[in-house]
C-alpha cells in the first residue's frame, strides 16, 4: 500500500520562526500596534492574508485594500530580506536523519507549506529534489487550518490521506492534519500543540522504529 509523510516547512524543516517573528513584528510596530511571542504562535502556519487581517483585529485598525496590499508587500520585504541569509546550516536538526530513513525504508515525502517563500527557500537549502512533491501557498486559495494543502500534498504523492503522517510546528498546521483525516505528529511545546496525535520536543527525538509502528506507515 502507498503511504507516505508530510513535511511542514517553517519551524519542521527550517528555522524561520524567528525572521516570520521579526517581520511581523516590524510591521506591526510601524503601524503601532504591540506583537508578542505568544500572538505568534497563533500566526504559523496561516497566510500572509490572514496573519495581516489577524494583526489588525489585534491592534483594532482597519485598512483600506490598498493600505492592506501595501503591508502584505511591506512584510514580505522585510521576509525576504533575512531570508537572504539563509543556508543549509539552518536545516533544523533531525531533518536529515530522518530523511534518510525515510529513502532507506522507501517511504515517500511531500512539503505542504502555506508559505508562497516555499519554493526560494528549499533552493536555499538545496533540498528542492528529495521531495516526490511540494505543495505550497502559490496552490491554494486557503492557508491552514485548511486542510487543502494536505489534502493536495496526498493526491500528488498518489497517497490517501489516511496513509499520511504530517510533522507540523503550528496550531493550525496540527488542525489541519486533524481534519485531512492524517496522523498529526507535533513538533514543539505538548501545551500549545495539544490537539497533535503525537508531540515531540524536536525532530531528533522522532525515531524510525517509532515512525515504523504507526498504523498509517505500517506495510499490511
Ligand atoms: C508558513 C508560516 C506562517 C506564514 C505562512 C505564509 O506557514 O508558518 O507563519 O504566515 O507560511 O508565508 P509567506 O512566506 O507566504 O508569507
Ligand atoms: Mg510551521
Amino acid at each position: 500500500k502507498r503511504r507516505a509523510v508530510i513535511f511542514d516547512l517553517d519551524g519542521i524543516i527550517v528555522d524561520t520562526t524567528g525572521l516570520q517573528f521579526r517581520a511581523w513584528k516590524k510591521v506591526a510596530n510601524d503601524l503601532g500596534c504591540n506583537f508578542s511571542e505568544e500572538q505568534n504562535e497563533q500566526l504559523k502556519g496561516i497566510s500572509r492574508e490572514d496573519c495581516l487581517k489577524q494583526i489588525l483585529s489585534w491592534g483594532q485598525l482597519q485598512l483600506s485594500p490598498h493600505n492592506f496590499q501595501h503591508w502584505m508587500q511591506k512584510k514580505n520585504d522585510y521576509y525576504l530580506k533575512y531570508v537572504e541569509e539563509i543556508n543549509a546550516s539552518a536545516i533544523l536538526p533531525g531533518v536529515q536523519e530522518l530523511i534518510n530513513s525515510l529513502d532507506r525504508k522507501n517511504i515517500p515525502y511531500a512539503l505542504g507549506s502555506a508559505s508562497r517563500n516555499a519554493g526560494t527557500i528549499l533552493r536555499k537549502l538545496n533540498l528542492v529534489s528529495k521531495f516526490s512533491a511540494v505543495v505550497d501557498g502559490n496552490d491554494v486559495n486557503e492557508g491552514k487550518p485548511d486542510p487543502g494543502i494536505f489534502l493536495l500534498a496526498a493526491q500528488k504523492l498518489n497517497c490517501s490521506p489516511l496513509s499520511c503522517v504530517v510533522f507540523e510546528d503550528s496550531i493550525a498546521g496540527i488542525k489541519a492534519a486533524n481534519r485531512a483525516g492524517m496522523i498529526s505528529i507535533g513538533i514543539g511545546k505538548r501545551e500549545i500543540l495539544s490537539e497533535a496525535d503525537y508531540v515531540f520536543k524536536s525532530l531528533q527525538e522522532v525515531t524510525e522504529s517509532f515512525l515504523l509502528t504507526l498504523p498509517a506507515l505500517k506495510v499490511q
